[in-house]
């Protein structure tokens, strides 16, 4: 019987993503551990304040700010249902208490101020999100962008990391 539940309950979990998956564009693969360095090194350059994940997936880079800014508040948006909840039970099991994450469309979403947004998107989420800082602009913040540039802004400085993809950090003022 328990195997059974056990059964279904992963089974629902996998669909769930893949529903997800299909329904964002995007599925929450986590940025890799050459990125997520890359992005904490760059992530010095902001000033101090509230730090965004755009789609915080798993929570890799919303865990990893939160340890590298213990006294900043860090917030995830995520419409993933499963990794939404995974990261909800390990923000509680490790007290992260300056992390927030919302189970919301964060483009839809009037977002609090910021010092620092990242994201880790694909291309149509790009050209949405820069529809959507041009009509709700952040002065003073700065945006990381992993793997994707936004189409329509030139990217202060870019990083290519040597991993398998040659892949590159855009960061925007
Ligand atoms: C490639 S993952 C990156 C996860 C995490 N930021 C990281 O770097 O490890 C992108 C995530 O963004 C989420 N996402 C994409 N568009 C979104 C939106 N408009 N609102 C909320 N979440 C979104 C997806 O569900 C996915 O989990």
């Amino acid at each position: 019987m328990f195997e059974v539940i056990l059964i279904a309950v992963i089974g629902l979990g996998c669909l769930s993503i893949v529903w997800w998956t299909l329904k964002i564009g995007i599925s929450p693969m986590p940025s890799s551990t050459k990125a997520c360095c890359a992005i904490l090194k760059v992530s010095e350059e902001a000033l101090a304040g509230t730090i965004i994940d755009l789609g915080s997936g798993w929570g890799t880079l919303v865990f990893a700010l939160a340890r590298k800014y213990p006294d900043r508040q860090i917030i995830g948006y995520e419409l993933s249902g499963l990794p939404w909840v995974y990261t909800m039970i390990y923000k509680t099991m490790f007290c992260f208490k300056n992390v927030t994450i919302y189970r919301q469309d964060f483009l839809n979403t009037p977002l609090p101020e910021a010092s620092l947004l990242v994201c880790y998107l694909f291309p149509k989420g790009m050209i949405d999100l820069q529809r959507k800082l041009i009509g709700e602009p952040c002065p003073g913040s700065m945006l990381i962008s992993s793997t994707f540039a936004l189409p329509d802004s030139r990217a202060i400085k870019t990083i290519q990391l040597d991993d398998l993809y040659r892949t590159s950090i855009y960061v925007y003022q």
